[in-house]
């Protein structure tokens, strides 16, 4: 039987226990690119509180990639040695660093060089603001830069990369048929929407080596009219996990209305693990480390999911905003759920979790 707390190998890293920080967007980045100061505190907080393994939020792979200037730019001057920092800290408290590495697609806000934002096809965001399908030449080079963000983020000495191929974002929106009403070999049936993930995992293997491990985000259901059907979803897992991924962090939405979200409410123990059946699946047959996340807010519940099949680890976002020693809480034998209420207000800069700030 799994517990929650033994130490295991997940996504070809030894991690203390079963909990990892899921990719959580951090509206850190200025002009200073001195991003570290204000990410090493929080790092550390959860680093110090038990957290096996913490996945940064999303850094932008190139000029195109990212939702808002305050994501952090891996083709920045200062990438390197910043996130070098981070590394230090958390390894000194015991836990793993992976980056999230990340093109926004359609919802990328901030082009730095102008223009529109890209996706597989010429379409409108929810916004009404036009969306530019993106070239095979600007395919090569996404793929490229998605390589060159995976060097440097082992140069730099981070465990593992993720990809971000989940909620809406550009390798998402391939996937999905409601974005990608592309006619080339990008488009289509799921061996051409699929195509991009796979060249992006590889390029990713060639700049880093077989060592060197890589995890994605994927969504299991878009939650929009149109979506990746379960079987194709089961299709690309097993084609990665042929590969060689490390890990699979299955979740779902496109997050682009409320009904899509990826971020949902969580009422009751019956609502937590939103996308674990479908990780469960994955988990039956692949060799990759499968993560379970969304929803999860009681040990008891993490525990079932766990021992229900292969799942090697879950991850939290919300719960760990709200209370950034809840890991620890948790391993001191105070097992209450977690006292986020899934309001998703903590969406905003700073991080704040709103129903419980001393300012609310
Ligand atoms: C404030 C906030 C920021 C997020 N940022 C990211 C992100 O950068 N990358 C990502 O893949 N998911 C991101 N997510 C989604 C979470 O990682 C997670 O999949 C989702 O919130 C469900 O898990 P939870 O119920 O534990 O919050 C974010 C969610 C929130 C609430």
């Amino acid at each position: 039987m799994k517990k929650l707390f033994e130490s295991t190998v997940v996504g070809g890293l030894p991690l203390r226990n079963r909990f990892i920080r899921s990719a959580t967007f951090e509206y850190v980045f200025d002009e200073s690119e001195k991003f570290s100061a204000k990410l090493r505190p929080m790092y550390e907080k959860l680093a110090s509180n038990g957290v096996a393994a913490i996945i940064t939020g999303m850094v932008g792979i190139d000029e195109n990639s990212r939702v808002l200037p305050s994501m952090i730019k891996a083709y920045g001057q200062t990438f390197v040695p910043e996130l070098a920092k981070l590394v230090e800290s958390v390894h000194g408290l015991g836990a793993k660093l992976i980056v999230q590495i990340s093109h926004c697609g359609q919802k990328a806000n901030q082009i730095d060089n102008g223009g529109s934002p890209l996706g597989p096809s010429d379409s409108e965001t929810a916004q009404g603001n036009p969306v530019k399908a993106i070239s095979r030449d600007g395919i090569r080079s996404v793929i490229a830069s998605f390589a060159e963000a995976a060097a440097r983020c082992k140069q730099a000495g981070a465990d593992a990369v993720k990809i971000e191929a989940a909620h809406g974002y550009f390798l998402s929106e391939f996937l999905n048929p409601y974005f990608n009403k592309r006619t080339d070999e990008y488009g289509g049936n799921i061996e051409n929407r699929a195509r991009i993930v796979f060249e992006v995992y590889d390029a990713i293997r060639a700049a880093t080596g077989n060592e060197y491990p890589v995890w994605i985000k994927i969504n299991s259901k878009d939650l929009t009219e149109e979506s990746i059907s379960p079987e194709e979803f089961l299709w690309v897992c097993n084609e990665l996990d042929k590969r060689g991924i490390d890990a699979i962090e299955v979740s779902g939405g496109a997050s682009i209305t409320p009904q899509s979200t990826s971020s949902p409410l969580i009422k009751k123990a019956e609502d937590e693990g939103c996308f674990a059946r479908e990780a469960l699946q994955v988990a039956e047959t692949a060799s990759a480390s499968v993560i379970s996340v969304c929803g999860y807010r009681t040990p008891d519940v993490i525990e079932k999911w766990l021992n229900e099949g292969n799942i090697a680890a879950i991850s939290l976002c919300r719960p760990l905003i709200s209370e950034p020693d809840l890991v620890g809480r948790w391993e001191s034998g105070d097992r209450r759920k977690a006292r986020c209420i899934s309001c998703s207000k903590c969406f905003n800069p700073g991080l704040v979790c709103i129903p419980f700030s001393k300012k609310a």
